[in-house]
């Protein structure tokens, strides 16, 4: 699929809640992914650390290559490593459909996104909380997605900054309509109505999902909440 198609596709099916499977139960990674997919989720967000850019490792390509070979989901990986640039093709063979690196963790914003859109997968830029926007006004033109953190990356668990509502509708303001808007950190059935209505389209939920016994309600409860803010 191209990067185009997915993107619009993404855009037709918002609200979309994306599992971050930072709290899965990684010794039941395929039960995991038949439960998301019964919950009839779009895709999976990945978040990949690297110990350096943020004080915390997950893991790498090998994770994503082995989600691939178990959906068909969107895999959208976010990036929080120094120098991302460097592994954006090893992550696109691995199976990423959209790769998303931050602002921060980079002097070559405009060659790393350009990079991600030659593999074929879709770019996304991520920005922390406490970011300037102004920083990624000249890189808008090659992103198809702004990640807006409302928490600093690297943990799962986090509480909401609410300051990501205004951010998100400036990023609203900054942005073209064939550019997503994410937001990823906190987000519950308290705070993502919110960010619904300031526009963003795509909503990462952790521990809203994987600290709940039934996943199916607890996405059918967020998609609602998001819908009918
Ligand atoms: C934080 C990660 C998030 C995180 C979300 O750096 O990017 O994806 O896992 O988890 P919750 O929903 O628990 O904040
Ligand atoms: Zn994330």
């Amino acid at each position: 699929m191209s990067r185009r198609t997915r993107i619009s596709g993404l855009r037709q099916a918002a609200p979309i809640v994306l599992p971050s499977l930072l709290l899965c139960d990684f010794g039941n990674l395929e039960r995991e992914v038949e439960r998301l997919e019964l919950a009839g989720v779009n895709g999976l967000h990945l978040d990949v650390m690297d110990g350096n850019f943020v004080p915390n490792f997950t893991y790498g390509m090998p994770i994503v290559a082995a989600l691939r070979k178990l959906t068909d989901l969107t895999l959208d990986v976010h990036l929080m490593i120094d120098d991302p640039g460097r592994y954006v093709e090893d992550f696109y063979e691995a199976g990423a459909d959209l790769i998303t690196i931050h602002i921060e963790s980079t002097n070559q914003t405009l060659e790393a996104l350009q990079r991600i859109r030659n593999t074929g997968a879709a770019a996304g830029l991520a920005i922390n909380p406490q970011t300037p926007l102004s920083r990624i006004q000249g890189c808008i033109e090659l992103c198809d997605l702004v990640l807006v953190m409302s928490v600093e990356a690297g943990f799962g668990g986090q509480s909401f900054d609410e300051g990501a509502i205004s951010r998100i509708r400036q990023v609203n303001e900054m942005t073209g309509p064939e550019c997503l808007i994410e937001v990823d950190g906190g987000i519950n059935q308290n705070t993502i109505g919110a960010c619904a209505d300031a526009g963003a389209k795509l909503f990462v939920v952790g521990s809203a999902i994987f600290g709940k016994q039934d996943y199916t309600a607890a996405i059918t409860e967020l998609v609602s909440c998001a819908v009918t803010s």
